[in-house]
């Protein structure tokens, strides 16, 4: 199957083309916000579909009508990619929003709003190696050799999307009232929790029955078996999944399973230089 590499350049960053124009990445950046709405915003495969599960959960009590009929792009529509506006036409108040941009170039479109931010991180590691095999099966994304190759280029930052190191930073360094930070761990380690954290944040209080009913639907074999989340309804050009799956392992230090010892050493020192003076902790492996 021939890739569709077409690649948009904008702000310094690359962004596939098959999903993202000049114009949609524009219109993102002086999108008018409505202060009822919540931005998902992640790196990439740092958990984005299931906050958008969750969300989508939250917003309806528990039922699942919504989940298991409307796809997450359609849901909580990603907001620089070019059917953003055709598709946030259909949405009615209160909007779910995604985001993979970085903070700094969604700012002046978030000042002066009370937007509520919801930032998903993931232990990188991790991160790298879900993002190397979603490069397999996602057409739309550059082929890598090998695992090294792709390594060395998420750690550069010469990746689609651009550095994770600049992305967590960026949108971290603005923790104000309105921006909920949790790792993709905290909800594998402890969903109810996140589930009772997270809508307390949104103030969406959930009966103890509801919110089991979310906890159930939003679990990785309920995910997995959902196509409005699983991309299978996806036509193949865009992602093969004869490649590997979307819903791929779901699990906390698959990393380990990837990384050689040198990689390892690699990662650690540019994590050490790249994170210095952050608080910012991660869980490596469960
Ligand atoms: P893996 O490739 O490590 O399995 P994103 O939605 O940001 O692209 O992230 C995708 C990653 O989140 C994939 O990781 C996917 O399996 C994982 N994921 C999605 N839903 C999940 C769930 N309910 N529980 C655990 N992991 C989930």
């Amino acid at each position: 199957m021939a890739r569709l590499e077409v690649t948009e350049n904008f702000q310094g960053i690359t962004f596939p083309g098959h999903l993202h124009t000049q114009e949609s990445l524009q219109g993102a950046l002086s999108f008018q916000f409505q202060d009822t709405d919540t931005l998902i915003a992640t790196y990439p495969k740092s958990g984005t579909t299931w906050m958008q599960e969750i969300l989508t959960l939250l917003h309806n009590q528990g039922d699942e009508t919504m989940s298991r009929t409307v796809p997450n792009w359609a849901r909580a529509p990603w907001l620089e990619q070019f059917y953003f506006s055709e598709v946030m036409k259909m949405l009615q108040a209160p909007r779910l929003i995604t985001t993979h941009l970085p903070y700094h170039l969604l700012a002046p479109a978030l000042k002066d709003t009370k937007v509520k931010v919801i930032y998903v991180a993931r232990n990188p590691k991790d991160i790298a190696v879900s993002f190397y095999h979603f490069h397999k099966m996602a057409n739309f994304l550059p082929e890598f050799g090998s695992f090294d190759e792709f390594l060395n280029h998420f750690l550069e930052g010469s990746v689609s999307y651009g550095s994770w190191f600049d992305h967590v930073r960026g949108w971290t360094k603005q923790m104000t009232d309105n921006v909920f930070y949790i790792t993709y761990e905290e909800m594998w380690l402890n969903l109810r929790g996140s589930l009772e954290r997270i809508s307390a944040f949104l103030g969406r209080p959930l009966l103890a029955e509801q919110l089991n009913n979310t906890q159930k639907h939003c679990s990785f074999s309920r995910m997995k078996e959902n196509p409005m989340v699983n991309y299978t309804t996806v036509s193949t050009d865009i992602m093969d999944h004869s490649k590997g799956p979307f819903m791929r392992k779901g699990k906390i230090g698959d990393w380990k399973n990837m990384f050689s010892e040198e990689q390892n050493r690699q990662f650690e020192e540019v994590f050490r230089t790249k994170m210095m003076g952050s608080a910012l902790q991660f869980i490596w492996e469960a």
